[in-house]
């Protein structure tokens, strides 16, 4: 990390994210970008937006990218390009953010839940073979926190019982799993670039990449009302697709994300350095041979509402992704699910907190965060 001088008062306010130091940084290279765009007036399905794919697939390793509106669209989209439809299952973990259950609804399926492994918060395989079911179609992924799923025994599964595999890699961008590349996993993967993560737009956008030319194809006809030929449709689709301008924006911040991902490993590892003994708190796991691209910094504490409220009181910002498991959240009552029925998710759901993190957060800044988190737990 570079050397800093700067010393925070208490009275600073330490943000959980800033952007605005990002744009500060960037401002001039998106502007000219956007006035790109604007001086071409072609706003929808051009040039930038199809260098954009190739450039995501690239990063992740795969042939093709599908660019649509929005990181929940591209899970929609995958999962209809999959061939899962009303009446299926779609196994899921239970913590992650409701667009990855929601988007099963959406093509009339339902979610069937499996817990998560305690130290990573993704996916448990070893919990697969008790929810799998004859309806079960697909399995859905989520690389959590910018940490891939452990993919090898999920993929193994998925193989031995003819199910799709789908990565939810909203998260995750730049991560690796032994050494591929988060989004070259599964059958399809989808990103998000919300304008919060790692690789964020200004406004929703999102994308599908695969190796497969057929799921690629048929995810430019389902994001384009289901044309085959300029209004010929084949199918019911969709009008999402990923504009010009928002292409444009995310080209620049592209050719950022290297250094971005690398200042996050920086600083995580600072936290690292400062919280790791510290005892009831549990800074995150990196497994050996995978690559962790922070989008968020996310420790395990038992007080967490109190420590959260200290923090802010200190004008520390810190997030709590997710309070509510999705088995407990009203919009699945229907499921039948109760309290103890995931057990790790649940104890994730009631422990976890995301500190500040952002490729421009300052040694200083990090200090004062660590020092606040310890003296709460040591007190
Ligand atoms: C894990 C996960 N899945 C899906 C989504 C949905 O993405 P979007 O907000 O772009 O629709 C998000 C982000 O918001 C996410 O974090």
């Amino acid at each position: 990390m570079t050397t800093q001088t700067h010393t925070t008062s208490s009275f600073e306010t330490v943000p959980q994210l800033d952007l605005s130091a990002q744009y500060a940084a960037i401002g001039a290279e998106i502007r000219t970008a956007v006035d790109r765009v604007l001086a071409s007036q072609q706003f929808i399905l051009g040039r930038e937006g199809a260098a954009f794919e190739s450039e995501v697939a690239q990063l992740c390793g795969v042939a093709h990218g599908v660019g649509v509106a929005s990181g929940t669209d591209a899970l929609i989209l995958a999962l209809r390009a999959c061939g899962v439809q009303s009446g299926d299952d779609v196994i899921i973990p239970p913590f992650t953010f409701v667009a990855t259950a929601s988007a099963v609804n959406a093509v009339g399926a339902k979610p069937r839940f499996a817990d998560i492994r305690p130290d990573t918060y993704n996916l448990d395989p070893s919990d697969l073979a008790r929810r799998v079911t004859p309806k079960t179609k697909a399995i859905i992924a989520v690389h959590l926190y910018g940490l891939s799923a452990d993919m090898d025994p999920i993929l193994n599964f998925a193989r031995s019982h003819n199910l799709r595999v789908i990565e939810d890699n909203a998260q995750a961008i730049g991560a690796t799993y032994k050494g591929r590349p988060t989004g070259s996993l599964g059958d399809v993967a989808c990103l998000s670039f919300y304008p919060t993560k790692n690789l964020g737009a200004y406004g929703d956008a999102g994308m599908v990449v695969t190796n497969s030319a057929e799921l690629a194809a048929r995810l430019r006809t389902l994001r384009n009302h289901g044309q085959t030929a300029k209004y010929v449709s084949s199918e019911p689709g969709w009008n999402s697709r990923l504009d010009e301008i928002q292409a444009a924006i995310l080209r620049v911040k592209l050719r950022h994300l290297p250094e971005w991902q690398r200042a996050r490993q920086e600083r995580a590892y600072s936290y690292a350095k400062l919280l790791l003994g510290i005892p009831g708190v549990a800074p995150p796991l990196v497994p050996e041979n995978y690559q962790h691209v922070f989008h968020q910094y996310t420790i395990r504490v038992e007080q967490r509402d109190a420590l959260q409220q200290s923090l802010s009181e200190q004008n520390i910002g810190s997030a709590v992704y997710y309070p509510v498991p999705l088995h407990l959240q009203p919009l699945y009552s229907s499921l039948g699910h109760k309290y103890g029925d995931f057990p790790h998710a649940e104890h994730a759901a009631n422990e976890v907190i995301s500190l500040p993190m952002y490729p421009e957060l300052r040694s200083d800044q990090i200090a004062r965060v660590a020092e606040a988190v310890a003296a709460f737990v040591t007190k």
